[in-house]
């Protein structure tokens, strides 16, 4: 075989490889059967490896997963299962890995916590340098100051609100759940929070 017989055949192979690539990502819809805001699990039983299993819709699959346990629970989690309960104990929407804007990545945010136990990552000591957190009869609250470079956002970036929404209702992060302690046994219940959840960051 000449060389440029050789080459030509190695083209041909890289091109079929593209278009298989190209065939298993065909996009053929926007929204999901079922939106996200829609779903609900007991916890921690009923909750899915992952409660997104959307495929061939336009923004890709879920990054990461539901089931946490103490085998998911290091700084390379994608666990997008966050819990919100306590000044002490609760969980932010961050990048996986830094570098992206979260306007750019927010349907691929996944769980920082404030301490151990919910199989995520943790918010690294000293990155939280303030927080206030609110209870009332409806909804719980906290805000506070953030190094937001020690959870792999970049430096400046805005945020953007994090809900079980977003324009195509699979909401930001894709697949992502949160649940509480602070509404009683029911809430537990609970996919998306209570009844919604917001978590928006800025700089
Ligand atoms: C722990 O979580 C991983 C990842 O979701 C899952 O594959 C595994 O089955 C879980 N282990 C237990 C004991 O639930």
């Amino acid at each position: 075989m000449s060389p440029v017989a050789l080459s030509k055949s190695l083209i041909a192979l890289a091109f079929a490889l593209s278009s298989a690539s190209l065939a298993t990502a065909q996009v053929t819809g926007t929204f999901p059967p079922v939106p996200l805001a829609s779903k609900h699990f007991d916890y921690p039983s009923g909750i899915p490896y992952k409660v997104d299993t959307d495929v061939g819709l336009v923004r890709g699959t879920q990054l990461g997963y539901n089931i946490c346990n103490s085998t998911t629970e290091n700084q390379d989690s994608l666990c997008q299962t966050s819990w919100f309960d306590t000044l002490d104990d609760f969980c932010l929407w961050a990048p996986s890995v830094p570098g992206k804007t979260v306007g750019d990545i927010e349907g691929e945010m996944i769980a920082w916590c404030t301490k151990p136990g919910h199989g995520t990552r943790l918010i690294p000591a000293g990155a939280l340098t303030g927080v206030q957190f609110l209870k009332t009869p409806d909804y719980i609250q906290a805000v506070g100051f953030i190094d937001q470079t020690l959870i792999n956002m970049v430096a400046g970036d805005y945020g953007g609100e994090m809900d079980p929404h977003g324009a195509d209702l699979r909401g930001n992060p894709m697949g992502g759940i949160m649940f509480s302690s602070s509404f009683g046994a029911a809430s537990s219940k609970s996919s998306s929070g209570p009844t919604s959840w917001a978590v928006t960051l800025s700089a």
